[in-house]
């Protein structure tokens, strides 16, 4: 096994497609960054990348699927600020955030949108406040199950404004944006990497983003911050980081990690992550050990968050 582990026995690493496992449904937020990030690692990886979608069970099934998954390098992780609230919303997960994973890096930080069916009449967030108060105990959440990112959103804006929703989980915010487009569910808050297209094309109603700033992305840039509707504090933008399985032999690891290194500075890739407001993680947690420092910080940032709102949890 030391052999195994030894520089030579995976000098020809990767000789065969390198899958990146997304934990949600295609044509979601998730699904844009790996798909960018595939394109991005394709030419310093010297390989095939394919995606896989596992949804389901808030991007838990997929990433269980990857902790499970052989440590050799061909299976690796897409995932997000999900990796650091699963822990405190299912009590029996088949893995432990901080043991089963090797870090690889982070990759981009992605603001949220609060986005309303196209009927909806409120022609601003006032106007949609007061709509809330109005419908208390009829109004349908969308998201994209328990320790998504589109569940944290909603579950702090439930909190914050005390008020119950009837949240509709979807095995992604892909799947959830067209029943909001097609109506059957009222308000959603999603990351811009999936609203930014339909919010232009006028698909659906944006009327904040949950970021402490407004953003400058064309589409986006005239939507004020929950923070200045009233929302105190409010501040969710939604990091994505790669993960492999726990016991990757680390001269793979370290290919790995290059290439992320490498694709984050690709200029294709930029363009594309930020016209739709994403931001590239371009610091310390790019380095594996800094990554798994920041996740569980995270951890411990959303686990008592998540229980003081658990009474608005789904
Ligand atoms: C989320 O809400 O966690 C993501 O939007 C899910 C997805 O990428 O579909």
């Amino acid at each position: 096994l030391a052999a195994l582990g030894t520089t030579a026995a995976w000098a020809e690493y990767p000789e065969k497609p390198i899958t990146i496992v997304v934990p949600f449904a295609a044509g979601g937020p998730t699904d844009k960054v790996a798909r960018d990030l595939a394109e991005a690692l394709r030419k310093p990886l010297n390989a095939t990348l394919v995606i896989e979608n596992v949804g389901g069970a808030g991007g838990t099934l997929g990433a269980t699927k990857v902790a499970k998954a052989a440590p050799d390098g061909y299976t690796i992780l897409l995932h997000h600020i999900g990796m650091s609230t699963s822990p405190a919303l299912y009590r029996n997960m088949q893995y432990k955030t901080l043991d089963d994973f090797e870090y690889l890096g982070l990759v981009n930080e992605v603001p949220m949108t609060l986005i309303a069916k196209p009927s909806m009449a409120a022609s601003n967030y006032a106007e949609l406040s007061k709509w809330i108060a109005a419908n208390q105990g009829k109004i349908n959440l969308a998201n994209a199950g328990l320790g998504s990112a589109s569940h944290l959103c909603g579950l702090l804006f439930q909190s914050t404004l005390k008020v119950d929703m009837t949240t509709v989980p979807y095995k992604g915010t892909g799947p959830a944006m067209t029943d909001l487009i097609g109506g059957q569910v009222d308000l959603m808050c999603d990351q811009t990497t999936n609203t930014s297209s339909q919010i232009e094309s006028g698909k659906v109603k944006a009327y904040a983003v949950t970021t402490s700033k407004r953003l400058t992305a064309p589409a986006l840039a005239k939507l004020p911050t929950l923070d200045e509707m009233g929302l105190k504090g409010f501040n969710v933008s939604i990091w994505h980081g790669v993960y492999a399985p726990k016991g990757t032999p680390k001269p793979v690891l370290d290919k790995l990690n290059t290439a992320l290194k490498t694709a984050l500075k690709d200029a294709d890739f930029h363009k594309r992550q930020e016209a739709l407001g994403a931001v590239i993680v371009n610091d310390a947690r790019n380095n594996p050990a800094d990554h798994k420092k920041f996740v569980e910080a995270e951890i411990n940032k959303w686990g008592p968050v998540i229980k003081a709102a658990g009474q608005y949890a789904d």
